[in-house]
C-alpha cells in the first residue's frame, strides 16, 4: 500500500497513476478576461486608510476566518468576519482562510527604528488562489478543488475584483515573521485560532512587550469604524430593506397556506428564506416567526408552531444582500388580516412608542434617548391600563424602578449594518451614551409582551405580544425610514393584507 493510500478515508477510492496523468489534459484554458471590480472596492481604500492612520508603524492582521464544520465532513455556508468584509469589499461566501494584512511602510529602511519615518501601510490580501489543473487540489480536494466547489479566483482575478494586491496564503507565515523585532502587531483574534496562535508566538519572541489587550482595542476600533455608513453602505441597506419587503409580502400572502398546512411558523420562515436566498445572500439572522403566545419569547427561532386564524404572528426577518448588509424588520400581523380590539389596543400602544422613538432618532441626540422616548410611551400605556404597579416616573427611575421592563425587557435600538447587531464592540461612550450622527443606521423596535401566564395582565390581553421594528438612517433632518414600504399603522396593515389576501 502506498503512503498516500494509508491516509485515505474509507470512502475514497485511490487515484491511479493513469488517472493522475490523464486528468490535467484537454481542458479549455481559463479565460483571460478579468472579473468585474466589486462595487464596494471604490470605498474600501478610505476605510483601510482610517485603520492605517489609527495604528502607525504597526502590522495589522484581519482574517476572514475559516470554514466551520457543521457535522463530520460538511461545513456551514461560509461568511467572512464583518471587519474583513468591510475592509476588502468581499461579500457572499468569500473567502475562507483569506487574511488582509496592513504592513507598515517606513521611508527610511535603516536598522534604527528611531530614524525610520512612518509612511502609512501597504495592504495585501493573502488567500488560497485556485491551483492549476495539474494539482491534486483540482480533483481531490473536496473543500477547495474546482471539481468539488467550482472555479475559484486566481491572484490576478482577486486583484481585479478587490483592487487589492494579492499574494498566496502560503506566503503569509513568512510575511508575518518579517521585522517582528522592530514593529508591533495586532490581529482580530476571535476569527482564526491558528493564525492568532502564530501571531501570539511571533509576538512573544519579540523584544517589544506583547499585551493581548492591544488586539481587543483593535477590534473595538474596527467596530467603531462602522458606526457611520458611507453612501455605498446606505445604498446596500436600502436594497436589503427592499428585498425584505418582498419577502414579507410573500409570507403574508401565504398565511392561508401556512394555516392549512400546520407548522405554519416554519412555512413563514421557509417562504422568507426562499426570497432571502433568491434576492440576496441569505437571511441576516435566524428568522423569528412567532405565532400567538410564542411572540412573547423574544428569540423564538424554533418556529415550529401552528398559525391560527384570529391570532397575531410576530415576524422578525431581514434579508442580507450579497455585500452582507442586512435589514432587520419586525411586523406583527393578524393571521386573518384583521386585528381584534384587544390586539389593536396593544398594537397601537407599541406603534405610539415606536413613533416616539423614531421622532427622537435625530443627529445630536444620544443613542439612549431613542429608547427613553419609546419606553416612556410603553410605561404610560401600561400605567393607563392599570397593569404597572407603580407610577410611570417611579417605574422609569433608572436606579430604583424598572417595573415596566417585565413587559419589554429589551432595548429599543441597535446599530445595523454588516452585522445585524453592528458595531457591538464599540465603546459605551460611542454607542449607548454616544451621540447620533448623520449616516448612522439603527433600528427602532419597541414591543409589549403579555405572556399567557402573566397574572398581572387582564385576561383579554394575555398571550398577545407585539413588536414593530424599522430600520432608520440618521440624517441632518428627518429620520429616514429605510423599511417604510412595509405599512406600520394598524389600518394600513389591514388594507395591505386585504390586498395580499384578496379579501
Ligand atoms: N432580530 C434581532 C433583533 O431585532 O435585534
Ligand atoms: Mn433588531
Ligand atoms: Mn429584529
Amino acid at each position: 500500500m502506498k503512503q498516500q493510500d494509508q491516509k485515505l478515508p474509507n470512502r475514497q477510492v485511490p487515484f491511479s497513476d493513469a488517472f493522475v496523468a490523464f486528468i490535467p489534459e484537454d481542458w479549455q484554458p481559463y479565460s483571460e478576461e478579468m472579473p468585474a471590480r466589486l462595487p464596494a472596492a471604490d470605498h474600501t481604500a478610505a476605510r483601510r486608510d482610517a485603520v492605517s492612520a489609527a495604528y502607525p508603524g504597526e502590522r495589522l492582521v484581519i482574517p476572514a476566518g475559516g470554514l466551520k464544520v457543521r457535522s463530520n465532513d460538511t461545513d456551514y455556508r461560509f461568511r467572512p468576519h464583518s471587519a474583513f468584509a468591510h475592509l476588502t469589499g468581499l461579500g457572499t461566501d468569500r473567502e475562507p482562510d483569506a487574511v488582509l494584512v496592513l504592513d507598515p511602510v517606513f521611508t527610511d529602511d535603516a536598522d534604527d527604528p528611531e530614524k525610520a519615518e512612518d509612511a502609512g501601510h501597504v495592504a495585501t490580501l493573502y488567500f488560497k488562489p485556485r491551483a492549476p489543473r495539474t494539482d491534486p487540489e483540482f480533483y481531490a480536494d473536496a473543500r477547495y478543488g474546482e471539481m468539488w466547489v467550482g472555479k475559484r479566483e486566481s491572484l490576478a482575478e482577486m486583484e481585479a475584483m478587490t483592487g487589492l494586491p494579492c499574494a498566496p496564503l502560503a506566503d503569509l507565515p513568512a510575511a508575518l515573521s518579517a521585522n517582528t523585532d522592530r514593529i508591533g502587531a495586532r490581529i482580530v483574534r476571535t476569527t482564526d485560532d491558528r493564525l492568532t496562535t502564530l501571531m501570539d508566538e511571533l509576538r512573544r519572541t519579540n523584544e517589544v512587550e506583547f499585551d493581548p489587550c492591544v488586539d481587543e482595542e483593535f477590534e473595538v476600533m474596527l467596530s467603531e469604524l462602522r458606526l457611520i455608513k458611507d453612501a455605498y453602505e446606505l445604498e446596500q441597506m436600502q436594497l436589503a430593506c427592499d428585498a425584505t419587503t418582498v419577502g414579507f409580502e410573500a409570507v403574508a400572502a401565504d398565511f392561508p397556506t401556512a394555516v392549512r398546512k400546520g407548522r405554519g411558523e416554519r412555512w413563514c420562515e421557509g417562504v422568507f428564506a426562499l426570497h432571502a436566498r433568491h434576492l440576496g445572500n441569505d437571511v441576516g439572522y435566524g428568522s423569528i416567526c412567532a405565532s400567538g403566545d410564542h411572540a412573547n419569547t423574544l428569540h423564538w427561532v424554533r418556529n415550529d408552531g401552528d398559525l391560527h386564524d384570529g391570532d397575531l404572528v410576530l415576524l422578525d426577518m431581514g434579508v442580507e444582500v450579497d455585500s452582507l448588509y442586512t435589514a432587520d424588520v419586525t411586523r406583527t400581523l393578524p393571521v386573518n388580516g384583521r386585528f381584534t380590539p384587544a390586539q389593536r389596543k396593544v398594537y397601537d400602544a407599541v406603534l405610539a412608542a415606536q413613533t416616539a422613538g423614531i421622532e427622537a432618532a435625530r443627529a445630536g441626540a444620544t443613542f439612549h434617548e431613542v429608547h427613553d422616548a419609546s419606553i416612556r410611551v410603553v410605561a404610560e400605556h401600561l400605567h393607563a391600563w392599570g397593569i404597572l404597579p407603580v407610577s410611570v416616573e417611579e417605574s422609569l427611575d433608572p436606579v430604583n424602578g424598572g417595573q415596566h421592563r417585565r413587559w419589554m425587557v429589551h432595548g429599543t435600538s441597535h446599530h445595523l449594518g454588516i452585522d445585524v447587531h453592528d458595531c457591538a464592540q464599540a465603546r459605551k461612550e460611542f454607542y449607548r451614551d454616544g451621540t447620533l450622527r448623520a449616516g448612522m443606521c439603527i433600528t427602532v423596535e419597541p414591543g409589549i409582551y403579555f405572556k399567557s401566564t402573566d397574572l398581572l395582565v387582564p385576561e383579554e390581553l394575555r398571550g398577545i405580544g407585539v413588536r414593530i421594528e424599522d430600520d432608520i438612517v440618521i440624517t441632518d433632518g428627518e429620520p429616514l425610514i429605510l423599511s417604510k414600504a412595509l405599512p406600520r399603522e394598524a389600518d394600513a396593515v389591514e388594507a395591505w393584507m386585504a390586498g395580499l389576501l384578496g379579501s
